[in-house]
């Protein structure tokens, strides 16, 4: 790191204020810090158009006086960096981050009040900046009461944004609201918007470690306040000695797709700590599930019990004729009956129920080569699940288990942790305590080569860099809402997911429902409101590097052609690009298979989706191999389908084409198109 003297930096020195800039490598973002108000403040700008607005930075203390007032640079490091990095899994194989950082040290006139630091990371598509508080004298034990920062939103009053309410009790699960920005009070990130010139700009925040999770709230207009979740005892993070903070993300892009090409979030989290994760892995599942969503089986004991050694069996051979790697099975372990959402007491996490014969279920997996999937729902009462969890562990290495999915259904804000008093705490999914609880479930499970799938999670923040054994996670409205109708997603929902939900990282949404009419067409209020066309489509469209066939085999079985893009499409890329969209209207995206024993690494696969409005996309094919020839695999919308009333009528064809062309996609309302580019 260079360390680069204010003067060389051109500071303005009137009256001892500093204004210190870093820009983007490619010269087009720039951020500027300066000391000249009662707050540090800093402001971002994309070419000419200032973006962020002078926003304030600093943070309050319970014991210590705060980081506010008077605070002055006292010191600037400036480096620059470019590499590229591998990922195990993922959407894209090779990721690079080249940045401009810029570090400030910060400290009060009276040089009485502590002091601190904050790094600014500029790249092109987007910025990230984090506090460091050092050790220091009076910083022992630190009780962070507020944090201060800010995000002016220098466009305000002509901007349109997509987001869902914070600290309600559904936690993530909200219908994505798209509004005047104006209009949005409190609410999670990644928070989009776009201004009256079309740049768009998502709000979040990278590696959110040992700290509350940050929610925006609009106290004055255009203005956002960061709002970190609270303990059940008000306080926001507890900290002992020097800390980092999370990253607090800026993505700016210069039209609606940029943002889905961005790696921001990645590039700051911290490289893999597991070491070796060969045997963590991609893959496709079925499972015991979606029979209960729909009330033809149930979680708990009796006569529609899903989770039998006869069931699991069927469906491991199904899984083993068709390709899949795992079967998932819900209400395995004593302690669903009755209403499960209450059962957080008394969930057993390393005892089955007697028709499900654990041993006898891993044999038969091994036999046919397919994987059971746990499954571990703690009804949000972490305490009981923490004390089983090495037993529970142990439980699933000797059946071979290689991926759990965890679940932590409980209103928001009331999670249930006994402390160290035996005192019962009311807990926020997304408060510092359950930041850490999320990460001890996934780091203990490394330790047993387990990965983790984790529903009612805390938001994603790209924590898979760091510990690629978190696979995914649920945290928006998945499929299951499709079947409860309380609502359902609304036709908007895939295209709005894929510029917001989606920014943080994969989603578990269980995409494949065959059968919309499990209570009739007509019920518009208790079905997918999609086409079949885009049920396909969304195995391209919201990653994930584990994504499941949701519905039952027969439903599967009575659609085989539909049913062989399933079987075919992989989760595992070398290559990711998005086509084409905007927020909330329709998305198209391509990627490239990677080598694995199983898929050919030559092939493309692209997925597009439509809101309810029919439309036509033109697409390129120019992401294509220059010289090869394709087989394109193509299951769209046929010429009648509309989601309300004809949603099945699917055409599936096969075209040559090369990079040269370009293909007309015709969307129907709430439609999509699933294409394999099959390399000759
Ligand atoms: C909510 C999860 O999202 C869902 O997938 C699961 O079936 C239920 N909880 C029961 O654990
Ligand atoms: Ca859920």
């Amino acid at each position: 790191m260079r360390l680069i003297s204010l003067a060389l930096l051109g500071l303005s020195t009137a009256s001892q204020a500093q204004t210190v800039t870093v820009s983007s490598p490619d010269g087009q973002l720039t951020v500027s810090i300066n000391d000249d108000h009662a707050l540090v403040q800093y402001q971002v700008s994309l070419a000419e158009q200032l973006i962020i607005a002078p926003s304030n930075l600093g943070m309050t203390f319970k014991r210590q006086a705060p980081f506010a007032d008077g605070f002055k640079i006292t010191n600037v490091n400036q480096s620059s960096h470019d590499s590229t990095w591998q990922q195990p899994w993922g959407e894209q194989q090779n990721i690079r981050d080249q940045h401009n950082a810029l570090t400030l040290m910060l400290q009060s006139d009276d040089k009485k009040q502590g002091r601190y630091s904050v790094t600014f990371k500029v790249f092109n598509d987007g910025i990230g900046f984090r506090y460091e508080v050092p050790e220091q004298k009076g910083f022992d034990h630190s009780e962070i009461t507020d944090e201060l920062t800010e995000f002016a939103i220098a466009d305000a009053n002509q901007s349109t944004a997509w987001w869902i309410p914070a600290r309600g009790w559904n936690r993530y699960e909200y219908v994505y609201n798209t509004t005047p920005l104006m209009q949005a009070a409190h609410v999670h990130t990644p928070f989009t918007f776009k201004t009256k010139n079309n740049v768009h700009v998502s709000i979040h925040e990278a590696a959110l470690i040992d700290y509350a999770a940050m929610t925006l709230n609009q106290r004055r207009p255009g203005t956002f306040k960061a709002d970190l979740t609270p303990w059940s005892d008000g306080i926001k993070v507890k900290k002992q000695g020097g800390f980092t903070t999370p990253w607090r993300t800026i993505q700016v892009a210069k039209q609606a797709t940029g943002l889905l090409n961005s790696h921001l979030i990645l590039n700051l989290n911290e490289p893999n700590k597991l070491g070796d994760v060969t045997w963590v892995n991609p893959g496709k599942y079925v499972g015991i599930w979606w029979g209960m969503h729909i009330n033809e089986n149930t979680w708990g004991s009796g006569d529609k019990h899903g989770a039998t050694t006869k069931n699991t069996i069927e469906y491991m051979d199904f899984a083993a004729q068709y390709g899949f790697d795992g079967v998932l099975v819900e209400g395995w372990n004593i302690g669903w009956d009755g209403d499960w959402f209450f059962n957080g007491d008394v969930f057993k996490f390393d005892q089955a129920y007697p028709d499900f014969d654990i041993k006898a279920i891993s044999e038969h997996g091994k036999k046919v080569g397919v994987k059971l999937i746990g499954h571990h729902e703690t009804s949000g009462n972490v305490t009981n699940y923490r004390k089983q969890m090495p037993a529970a562990f142990e439980l699933y290495n000797e059946a071979g288990v290689e991926q759990i999915k965890t679940g932590y259904v409980a209103d928001g804000g009331n999670i249930k942790r006994v402390d160290e008093q035996g005192i019962v705490r009311k807990e926020w999914h997304d408060g510092q305590f359950m930041v850490n609880e999320y990460l001890y479930n996934v780091a203990l499970a490394a330790k047993h080569k387990l990965s983790i799938n984790t529903h009612e999670p805390i938001k994603d923040t790209g924590l898979r860099r760091t510990y690629p054994n978190w696979l995914a996670r649920e945290g928006a409205r998945g499929q299951e809402f499709n079947a409860w109708g309380t609502p359902p997603n609304p036709p908007e929902h895939a295209p709005m997911l894929a510029f917001t939900r989606m920014l943080a990282g994969p989603m578990d949404f269980t995409p494949g429902i065959f059968d919309m009419s499990f209570n009739g067409l007509g019920d518009k209020t208790n079905r997918p409101q999609t086409t079949l066309a885009k049920q396909l489509a969304l195995y391209v469209v919201l990653y994930s590097p584990i994504q499941m066939a949701a519905d039952l085999p027969k439903n599967y079985l009575a659609k085989p052609d539909a049913f062989q893009f399933i079987q075919d499409v992989p989760t595992d890329w070398q290559q990711s690009i998005a086509l084409g969209g905007e927020v909330g209207d329709f998305v198209v995206f391509a990627r490239k298979a990677k080598a694995t024993e199983r898929y050919n690494g030559d092939d493309w696969f692209l997925g597009a989706v439509s809101d309810e409005q029919a439309r036509e996309v033109t697409v390129k094919l120019d992401f294509l191999d220059a010289n090869r020839r394709y087989e394109a695999q193509i299951y769209r919308d046929g010429a009648d389908a509309e989601w309300k009333q004809n949603p099945y009528d699917l055409v599936i064809e096969k075209r040559i084409v090369t990079a040269k062309e370009s293909l007309i996609l015709s969307l129907a309302t709430s439609g999509g198109t699933a294409i394999r580019f099959k390399a000759l």
